[in-house]
Parts: C-alpha cells; structure tokens; sequence
C-alpha cells in the first residue's frame, strides 16, 4: 500500500550553493534598501520563498529543516489550523482593539487562562506585546513595588534591545567589547551560573555554579546594600547565551536570598515558556521556585500574532499605578491565537514531543564531545539545545570561528539552526511539534558538519579570542 506523502516528515534538499542565484538576484535588488545589518546575507545567505512541514524553502527551490522556528515564536511549525481559526474568529468578531483601555472577552479569556495555569502566587496579567516591553516593565513594577532602585541580573543574559536593558545585559559579547551597548545604572551583575566555564578560574570544568552567588554575597558587603536592591532578573534557562541550566541548588540559595533581603524574584520566560523546556514553564524543571514576576513572549504567540505579558503577585500588580501595556498589546486576535496555543499545549503531546527531541540531541551529539577536539559541551533544555566549540579541551578557550564554520557547512547540509559571528555555540530551536524522523535527520546532518570542519579547523581570530578570552577563560 501506497502511504500518502506527509510534509512534515519531508528532509531538506540542497541543490545550489548559498546563496542561489536567484536568492542572490533579490538581495541584491533590495540591500540598498535595508540597514546594513539586514543587508548582511552571510550568516544566512537565503531568501525565503515559503514554508512547509518543518522546512523552510527558498527562493532557488533549496530546502531547510527550520531550528529557528523565528527564534522560537513560532513553535508548532507554520499556521497551525487551531492557532489561524482562533485568531480569524477573533478578527472577525472584534478587528483590532487597545485591551488595555478597552476590556474585551478575547483578552479575558486569555487572562483566565493564564491564572489557571500560571505557578505559584502569580495571579495578576499585564499585557504587552514583546518581549522586550514586558521585561521594561517588569523592571518598573519590581521599582514601584519595593520603592528600591537596583535590579540584579546575570551576565550573558539577553532582555531585548531598548537602551536600558541591554545595557542591563547582554549576550552579545562583540557589541559589549566594542563599546556599542547603552551604559546606565541601577543595574548589578554578576556572571549567569555556568557549569561548562566561569570566569573566575582557568581551563576546562566542572564548575560549581554557586560561586557566582558567593560572588553576589561578597558584593552585597563591598558595593551594594541589600536593601536597596529591588530585585533579581533572570532568565531560568539561559537563552541566547547558550542554553545553560542552573541546579536546584543554585536556585535553592538564590530563593533564600531573595527572602532574606526582601528581593522580587522575576523570572524571565521570554524564550523558554509554553513547552520550549519540555514544561509548560521552564520553572516548573526545579522544586520550589517561586516567583514575583514571570514574562511571556515569543512561544506565547503560538505562531500567530506578537503579543507578550507579565504575570505577577497580588502584592506586585494588585495596587500599582503603572500602567504599562501597549497599543498593540492583548489584541484581540493575538490573544486568540495565543489561547489556542495553550490549549494545543493541554490537549497533549507537544511536551512530551520537545522532551523527545532533547533525548534524541544528546544522543547523536553527545558522543562527539569525546570524538572531537573541538566540541566541548553539547547542552538541551527541551526543545532549545546547543553545542559549545573550544579551540582544544585543554585550554577550553572559545572558537567561533569553529562554530560559524560549523553553522555553514550544516546549511549546505540542509539544517538551518541559529548562529551569530563571533559566539561559540550554535543553537538549535526547533518548533516543539518537529517530528522525530526530521530531528535526528538535522541531528545527524550537524555531527557530519562538525567531522567536516575538524579536519582542517579554520583560524580563530584574535581580537575575538582574546575578548573572549578576557571574559570566560
Ligand atoms: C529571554 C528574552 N527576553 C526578552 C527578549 C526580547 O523579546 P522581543 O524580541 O520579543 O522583544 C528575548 C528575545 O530573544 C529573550 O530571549
């Protein structure tokens, strides 16, 4: 018998080089048009013409396994059938509206929904539409709440891109090295808690991760009064700066300390909430994190339109006078869509699917940490995984140089994953819905990537190495 073809089990086929020529024809018909960051085609050097299944198509026919999934917004794979017919009925009924200033039943029911599910004490929803406007107002809320001005947070970490917090972090070390981020105060870091390297010693781990809050601790007597700290800022799995998971221990002290000194603990979920860790929240992987403050984006959106939000405490929200959402945010549609989401979530098999996907990740690469002098730390959280490259395992310095390399050999190859010039892992995050069958295919389209490039690893530039290395030895 005959099976009927199934789109999402289709791999990727790559017949051009990148960029194809007709990819190559429309950049250069429109780069003169965009900034010159948009005009940059090499880290990405495809035009996309589609989608399909998990592949991405582009404008030559090429086609990618997509472990971007628009940097995690979009996490059961394009238009999702229940996402597209929940938000239609919501435009239909109510077209756009201002949920802030004008209550309507699309954002209730998603507010309800969102105290149903939300953990601990969170009980309150402020809309926003970004990620980037609910972590600012988070911030806000922790200053209005504790009427303290300081905002703790973890180096490496990633808030979005207005002035104030990506000066408040960062994960990107070449704009940090080269002077590009805003400067402002009020914000305290100290290093995000890293098994695999740390800055507070030399060479290869392991590495107990609970320095960083003896660091914290010893800041608290020589720089920063624990009473004038509002609160702390931390992304439970860290995202952008390659997927590191704390260990309950970490998260055990760094309650205690909150309690102790009166700190507002805001988690943010922006890039691991609604399934991307394999929980619907990436807190509920640990015991006992109890949170003031915990932001959605990204994933939260379902695929459809941008929406964002801060849940909070009755003690946080309850009697504020902020009033921070956005013109855009909790509109109708995007709410629908983003309900429908959760409902996806509820009705089964997309945790268990992003857990699946973590198995099969550590699995095919794993092994290539003892393999290859280059891999040194392969890491999944769910369904956002990473594989940190080192010049050699002795030193354990960084190599991105390795990495990008890596990046481009996996694109001819097929794989589309997430990579940036001048870091040193390179990030999967595919839609938590990815079947199997396609994952192991990348998986393994990656480990022939990595064997390609060691046999004749490029150079690491030294004005980089050198950062890094000043940074993370
Ligand atoms: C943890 C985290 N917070 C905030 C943001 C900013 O979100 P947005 O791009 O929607 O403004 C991001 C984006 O990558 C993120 O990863």
């Amino acid at each position: 018998m005959m099976l009927a073809h199934d789109p999402r089990h289709e791999l990727p086929k790559v017949n051009t080089t990148l960029p194809g020529p007709k990819s190559a024809e429309l950049f250069a018909r429109h780069d003169p048009h965009l900034t010159g960051a948009n005009a940059d085609h090499e880290i990405y050097p495809l035009l996309e013409a589609g989608k399909r299944g998990f592949l991405i198509e582009d404008a030559d026919g090429n086609t990618f396994a997509d472990h971007m999934s628009a940097w995690g917004a979009s996490p059961f794979g394009p238009t999702p059938p229940e996402v597209k017919a929940a938000m239609d009925t919501a435009w239909d009924r109510h077209g756009m509206q201002i949920s802030g200033w004008l209550p309507n039943q699309a954002a209730l029911d998603l507010v309800a929904k969102l105290v149903e599910i939300a953990p601990g004490r969170l009980s309150r929803v402020e809309y926003s539409v970004s990620g980037t406007l609910a972590v600012e107002a988070a911030v806000k809320f922790m200053r209005e709440s504790s009427r303290r001005p300081l905002i703790i947070t973890f180096g490496g970490q990633y808030h979005g891109e207005s002035t104030y917090l990506t000066a408040g972090a960062s994960s990107d070390l070449s704009n940090v090295s080269s002077g590009r981020t805003q400067y402002v105060s009020g914000v305290v870091m100290v290093p995000y808690p890293n098994r695999f390297r740390s800055p507070f010693r030399r060479g290869p781990g392991p590495v107990d991760e609970c320095e960083v809050l003896d660091y914290l601790d010893y800041l608290l007597v020589q720089q920063v009064h624990p009473g004038q700290v509002a609160g702390v800022l931390i992304e439970p799995v860290l995202g952008e700066g390659g997927i590191h998971a704390p260990s309950q221990r970490f998260w055990d002290r760094l309650g205690a300390m909150c309690k102790r000194w009166g700190w507002l603990l805001c988690l943010d979920e922006v890039q691991t909430c609604m399934g991307r860790c394999g929980t619907m929240f990436a807190m509920q992987r640990w015991q006992g994190i109890d949170p003031d403050l915990l932001l959605l984006g990204k994933a939260f959106a379902a695929g459809g339109q941008p929406i964002a939000a801060i849940l909070g405490t009755d003690a946080v929200m309850a009697n504020t006078e902020l009033h921070l959402g956005s013109t855009y945010g909790f509109a109708p549609a995007a709410c629908a869509g983003a309900l429908a989401g959760v409902n996806l979530i509820e009705a089964g098999g997309v945790l268990d699917n992003a857990l699946e996907l973590e198995r099969i990740f550590k699995q095919v690469l794993e092994p290539l940490r003892h393999e290859i002098e280059q891999v040194g730390d392969v890491r999944a959280v769910g369904a956002m995984a990473a594989i940190e490259f080192v010049m050699d395992k002795a030193s354990n310095r960084p190599a991105p140089a390795f990495q990008y390399a890596v990046h481009h050999a996996s694109l001819r190859r097929g794989v589309l994953g997430i990579s940036q010039r001048g870091k040193w892992h390179l990030r999967l995050q595919p839609a938590l819905t990815m079947a199997p069958v396609v994952f192991r295919h990348s998986c393994e389209q990656i480990a022939a990537a990595i064997r390609e490039v060691a046999v004749c690893p490029p150079a690491e530039k030294t004005d980089i190495q050198d950062a890094a290395a000043l940074a993370l030895r």
